[in-house]
């Protein structure tokens, strides 16, 4: 659906890619030593990397479509010093996941979900690689502006839309909270596979 070039992504990350906020999710999304999680939209790599560092032996698995996205991530991950067994992008759209079903205790994506290709068919994906019990957590920004000319799907900017997508996809326990802080106001939502 989004189609991001270099210079949506330089723009991005210069101005959004290192919050407050991304330091703050793997605390509110629950992280734990020993989880397995996949980041959806990981853009340049900032929580992919808060995500690795926030609890022992935490594997990351982050996918991003954009290119210059993937190499501002990898550049970040370098200057953080972890390792491919802490870490790993690919370039790769949320419909493109790739992971053994029932291996993830968690699925985090950070203002992405709106930018879906597929957004019933990347949240097929995403139920299955939940083990039960699993997670996904998503946010997005409530005060953003639109991005761009780029098209997006701006239902799942808001609560209604989200929960319809994760009520369709079998999620059970579907809740949500706005978080604030100095940067912005941010709607959380959170669902289980049971
Ligand atoms: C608003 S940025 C958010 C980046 C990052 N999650 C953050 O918190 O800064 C949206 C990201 O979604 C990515 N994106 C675009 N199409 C996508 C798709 N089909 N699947 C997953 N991510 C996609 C873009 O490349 C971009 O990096």
């Amino acid at each position: 659906m989004s189609h991001w070039n270099d210079e949506h992504a330089n723009r991005y990350d210069e101005q959004w890619g290192e919050l407050d906020f991304h330091q703050q999710i793997p605390g509110l999304a629950g992280v734990q030593s020993g989880f397995n999680v996949v980041e959806l939209g990981c853009g340049g790599g900032y929580l992919s990397v808060c995500l690795a560092q926030s609890a022992v032996n935490v594997r990351v698995t982050a996918l991003d479509p954009t290119a210059k996205m993937i190499a501002l991530a990898q550049a970040r991950q370098q200057r953080a010093g972890l390792s491919k067994a802490q870490l790993q992008f690919f370039e790769a759209g949320a419909e493109s996941l790739d992971v053994s079903d029932n291996t993830q205790d968690l699925v985090v994506a950070a203002f992405s979900v709106h930018h879906w290709q597929s957004p019933a068919q990347s949240m097929a994906l995403v139920y299955s690689a939940l083990k039960s019990g699993g997670k996904i957590w998503l946010c997005e920004d409530l005060n953003a502006p639109t991005e761009g000319n780029i098209e997006v799907h701006s239902d799942l900017k808001a609560l209604d839309g989200l929960k319809s997508l994760l009520q369709n996809s079998g999620f059970v326990q579907i809740s949500h909270t706005v978080h604030r802080n100095h940067e912005g106001k941010f709607l959380i939502v959170e669902a289980l596979k049971l």
